[in-house]
């Protein structure tokens, strides 16, 4: 441990492109330390495997970030839209996680999500039809125009959005989600407010005339076994934990694989690869590279380090995900990697509850764009790949990804058997 703690997060661009080796390097001098967050509060980073699935997992370390306040002036605070917004089951504590997660959890049971699939399949089949219409050799935005759209159109369709009002909601979010340092600039208060006021106006919609939609469960359930701060705060948090991280997916693989040629053509002669390739990508790319906020409630020790009570902890998934004594080679993409389960949805009773979800959009938006883009190519210096988000911290995806989608195999006209040379 050093006295003077580095500074974790806001890093300069190069780092935010590439963080893995700037983790390694902090893992290896330690892989518990005190830090010191962008914005100046202190915070600990865990950076080893065994150490993040432990923290993950430990009832001592607490989500109830508005408790720790109390305790703590130094965590950090609430970001928009505000407290009002906040207590859905990533930021609570059983009991009450308990009776969120469930209550949302009826729409994520296997059947539900399978039945999503001609759905998403229609969204990815439509979005590249549009992307197409430019031309096969045309320079196309691949974030823009399928790996953003894509999810957040699957989301609409589970909480019944209405598919005209997602386009305004779409660019709220986006306009939140960028990050800022410092006080919110006033485009991103004014995206907050609209979602804000859009997220109120659709339950009172949902409350006169109800649907099969996750709103109109959750109406259903409202004051019997949630508030209503509770069922605007859990909707705002399933949008913003249902697309970003997705599309953040999609790109990021999407690049890792044209960085691996080889990989790329594996997957393509055998897509029946997809479902551990895609848990390799997670891994690999780190969409969500660290878990939200968590404070100890009283002292832990992690991998002998003991951290004292009321001290707000970080757990880096990206950096666990590739450390060497879980992961043998853990800088290699292996779409084959047969080791077990990674720490990309987190781990313990905060497990992502979308990760069935998440796993069959990214599965269906991998087919569908390799199956008729086998050629794809990247339409830009690699280097001047950007990656977004702020701090950096909790979401990694890219700000555009130019390609070339080549021509589409759908354009192929077989050739009678009759004539064929
Ligand atoms: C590649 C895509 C995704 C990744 C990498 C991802 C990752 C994560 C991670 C790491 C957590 C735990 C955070 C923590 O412990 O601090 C989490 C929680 C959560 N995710 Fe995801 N997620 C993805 C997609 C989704 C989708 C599509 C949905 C829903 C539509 C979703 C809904 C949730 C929810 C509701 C939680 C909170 C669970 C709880 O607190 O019990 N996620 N996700």
């Amino acid at each position: 441990m050093t006295d003077t703690p580095t500074t974790w997060g806001g890093w300069a661009p190069a780092i935010r492109d590439d963080p893995f080796g700037h983790f390694a390097e902090a893992r290896a001098r330690c892989p518990v330390q005190r830090v010191r967050l962008a914005d100046g509060h202190p915070a600990w980073v865990v950076l080893g495997y065994d150490a993040a699935r432990h923290a993950l997992n430990d009832p001592r370390i607490s989500k109830d970030m508005l408790a720790a306040l109390q305790d703590n002036g130094d965590v950090v605070a609430e970001g928009l839209p505000g407290p009002e917004f906040s207590r859905h089951m990533l930021n609570v504590d059983p009991p009450d996680h308990t009776r969120l997660r469930r209550l949302v959890s009826r729409a994520f049971v296997p059947p539900a999500i399978a039945a999503l699939e001609p759905a998403i399949r229609a969204i990815a089949s439509n979005l590249l039809d549009e992307m197409e219409a430019v031309g096969p050799h045309a320079t196309v935005d691949l974030i823009e125009g399928y790996a953003y759209p894509l999810p957040f159109g699957v989301i609409g369709e589970l909480l019944g959005i209405p598919a005209a009002d997602r386009p305004r909601l779409h660019t709220w979010f986006q306009v939140l989600l960028t990050g800022w340092a410092g006080d919110p600039p006033p485009e991103a208060v004014e995206a907050s407010d609209g979602i804000v006021a859009y997220l109120a106006e659709l339950v009172a919609a949902k409350r006169q005339s109800p649907g099969s939609d996750l709103v109109s469960v959750l109406v259903a359930a409202e004051d019997d076994a949630l508030t209503t701060q509770e069922l605007l705060s859990s909707l705002f948090q399933l949008v913003v934990a249902g697309h970003d991280t997705t599309a953040s997916l999609i790109g990021n693989g999407v690049v890792a694989l044209l960085d691996h040629p080889g990989q790329l053509q594996a997957l393509l002669a055998d897509p029946g690869r997809l479902p551990v390739a895609i848990d390799e990508l997670i891994r690999f790319t780190a969409p969500v590279p660290h878990a939200t906020f968590r404070v100890t409630t009283e002292p832990v020790t992690l991998d002998g380090v003991e951290i004292p009570a009321h001290e707000q902890v970080l757990v880096s998934l990206g950096s666990a995900n590739r450390d060497p004594g879980r992961f043998p080679a853990p800088d290699v993409l292996d779409i084959g990697r047969g080791d077990g389960p990674n720490l990309g949805f987190g781990h313990g009773i905060h497990y992502c509850l979308g990760a069935p979800l998440a796993r069959l959009e990214a599965r269906v938006a991998f087919e569908e764009l390799l199956g008729r883009h086998p050629g794809l190519r990247l339409a830009a210096d690699r280097d001047a790949l950007a990656w977004a988000h702020g701090d950096g911290l909790v979401l990694r995806g890219l700000v555009s990804l130019p390609v070339v989608l080549g021509p589409s195999r759908r354009e192929y006209v077989p050739v009678p058997a009759g004539i064929r040379g």
